[in-house]
């Protein structure tokens, strides 16, 4: 039985690698942070640790015949430890812009130096970038962007993980160096019109200057460089869009999938839903462990009011990160075994679900049941307070 490490499992390809996997029968183990928020399938087998720690890159792929390679940095610093501790055969998700250096050259050139067998996988920008447009479509009925004209060939991310599959699983992939791009050149004012036309919507383009598009960025806390380098690229797009490869087709015996289509399956994340349709997504991701799918229902400046997470000190947290940080000191030592779930019950804009959890507390050995109850409030489609009450408090 052919097993295979997935790093970046939870990620926005990585999922879908993990989908293709196990859809080829194959078992799947996956390097995770944090387990109990990776809200992958049950059967996959889930390896605590970090990408950057060696020791745990080395019991992660203990006895794998291959691994999906996602380095998140942009620096190489530590790679080639981490490397070395990888099986023969990787498959390293790279990028386009690899053939003029950057990371993705740097990690590239370790593999080949050390001997692996290896294929790179070279996608242009994601589709799934466009999901930074989200709030704007959410909440007017302008989107401002830098070089509205700059012709861009987005791929989607499903299709990066079709190949990277494909490459995983047939040997004839290695050594070979795969640029992938979507089917077609859309400037980013098309990109816009196509999402709008998803959604039922008419949406205006407005363009930002240079200097407007990079303090955007920074204020998203992007890194400098990367913000002057981005902008200084978009403009390029202009007059020299980005090319179109024919690669995805050629590997899966498929057309790529166009950004219509990737506008239309994600759809729901641009528009305004109603209480009912946010009770209804909170509540299925949080059955499925999809904490992130949850967290994306939330307003930037959600607070969330639990009491007697600290042992009956009431304590606020507020915005996705806060929360998720929260959630990861809660589950530290915590082993999640299910979930009963009653709800949503909807009134108005609020809705109520009651969890009670089947947990095993990994220090003691003990298991318990803890219930509780959270009140949601929906503003604007989306979750901007949920107050949780317990009926059995976790330990702080
Ligand atoms: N966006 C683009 O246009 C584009 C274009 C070409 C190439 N790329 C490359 O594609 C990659 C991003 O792929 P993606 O969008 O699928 O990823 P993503 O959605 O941003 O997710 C990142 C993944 O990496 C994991 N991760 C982050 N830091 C980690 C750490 N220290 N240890 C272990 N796991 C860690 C995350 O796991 P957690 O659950 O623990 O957070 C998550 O699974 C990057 O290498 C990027 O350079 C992107």
């Amino acid at each position: 039985m052919t097993t295979i490490l997935v790093t970046g499992a939870t990620g926005r390809v990585g999922r879908h690698v993990v989908d293709g996997l196990r859809a080829a029968g194959v078992t799947v183990r996956a390097l995770v942070r944090t387990p109990d928020l990776a809200g992958l399938p049950p059967d996959v087998e889930l390896i605590k640790g970090d990408i950057y720690d060696p020791t745990a890159v080395r019991r992660a792929a203990a006895d794998v015949d291959a691994a999906f390679l996602l380095w998140p940095s942009f620096s190489a610093d530590g790679a080639a430890d981490v490397v070395a501790e990888l099986p023969r055969r990787v498959v390293y998700l790279s990028a386009l812009s690899a053939s003029s250096g950057g990371v993705w050259a740097d990690v590239e050139e370790l593999l080949r130096d050390v001997g692996k067998e290896w294929t790179f996988v070279r996608p242009g920008g994601f589709a799934v970038n466009a999901q930074g447009w989200a709030t704007e479509f959410r909440t007017g009925d302008v989107v401002r962007v830098a070089s509205p004209e700059a012709g861009r060939s987005l791929i989607h991310e499903r299709d990066i993980a079709a190949v990277a599959v494909l490459a995983l699983l047939n040997d004839q992939h290695i050594g070979q160096v795969y640029d992938l791009t979507g089917p077609a050149v859309l400037t980013q004012a098309e990109q816009i019109r196509t999402i709008a036309r998803a959604i039922g919507n008419e949406m205006r383009v407005e363009a930002l200057s240079d200097a407007e598009a990079r303090q955007a960025m920074l204020d998203l806390g992007a890194d400098p460089i990367l913000a002057e380098s981005s902008v200084a690229y978009w403009a390029s797009l202009v007059d020299n869009p980005e090319p179109v490869t024919t690669t995805v087709t050629e590997l899966t015996g498929r057309p790529a999938l166009t950004f219509a289509e990737w506008a239309d399956e994600h759809a729901a994340e641009f528009r305004v839903l109603s209480a009912a349709e946010v009770a209804d997504r909170y509540v299925d991701a949080l059955s499925t462990g999809r904490l992130d799918q949850a967290l994306a229902l939330t307003a930037p400046e959600v607070v969330r009011v639990a009491p007697l997470e600290t042992g009956g000190e009431e304590i606020e947290v507020k915005g996705a990160d806060a929360i998720l940080e929260n959630a990861r000191r809660l589950s530290a030592d915590i082993e999640y075994l299910g979930v009963d779930i009653v709800g949503p019950l909807l009134l108005d804009n609020h809705f109520a679900v009651r969890f009670t959890f089947d947990q095993l507390d990994v220090r003691t050995g003990t298991r318990s049941h803890t219930t509780k109850l959270s009140l949601c409030t929906v503003e604007s489609g989306q979750v901007t307070r949920e107050e949780v009450f317990y009926y059995t408090p976790p330990k702080p």
